[in-house]
């Protein structure tokens, strides 16, 4: 091999490598549903350990943890939910409007079953599962912003 023959070949392999750090990049940027997680801070409301639970222990320790979780919630709505089922949850059309979910343990068990999954159709997800991107005390505080919205639909 000569050297311009050499030089060539080196830049193509430095251009090829550079065509897959963007496209890698890219993929980052737009796997789990096209959605940048945003983390929320749950510090002040009781830890729930690693089992789920299947009721909004929020709601149930009622009082002040009840407020907190719908304060923390609402950041973490606002941050990781709104720009597909809209602001103070109130659809815009793409997604449900999640004033709609039952109130309750029903409405908990739905709500978590499709937080933590997300929903995929034709192998594309339409809703990025969230189960591995926030914890279990981020995903009942957002359902505890969620059903305290005003429900006049
Ligand atoms: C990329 C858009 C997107 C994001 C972000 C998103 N969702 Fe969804 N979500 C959807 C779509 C689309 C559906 C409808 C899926 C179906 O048909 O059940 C859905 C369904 C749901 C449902 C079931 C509603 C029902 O009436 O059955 C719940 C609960 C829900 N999302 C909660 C959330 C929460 C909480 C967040 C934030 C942590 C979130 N979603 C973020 C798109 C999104």
């Amino acid at each position: 091999m000569d050297s311009l023959q050499q030089s060539v070949s080196a830049r193509l392999a430095a251009m090829s490598l550079l065509g897959l750090l963007i496209l890698t990049s890219f993929s980052v940027v737009h796997g789990h549903g096209d959605v940048t997680p945003q983390a929320v801070n749950t510090e002040g409301l009781d830890p729930i350990g690693e089992e789920f639970v299947e009721e909004n222990p929020y709601r149930l320790a009622g009082g002040k943890q009840y407020e907190l979780a719908k304060a923390v919630g609402a950041s973490g709505y606002n941050s990781n939910c709104a720009r597909c089922h809209g602001l103070e949850a109130i659809s815009g059309g793409i997604a449900p409007d999640l004033r709609l979910l039952e109130d309750g343990v029903f409405g908990d068990e739905w709500y978590m079953e499709r937080v933590r999954k997300g929903y995929s159709q034709n192998g594309a997800y339409k809703m990025p599962p969230f189960q591995d991107l926030l914890s279990q005390e981020a995903m009942w505080a957002i359902r505890s912003y969620i059903e305290a919205q005003p429900k006049d639909i």
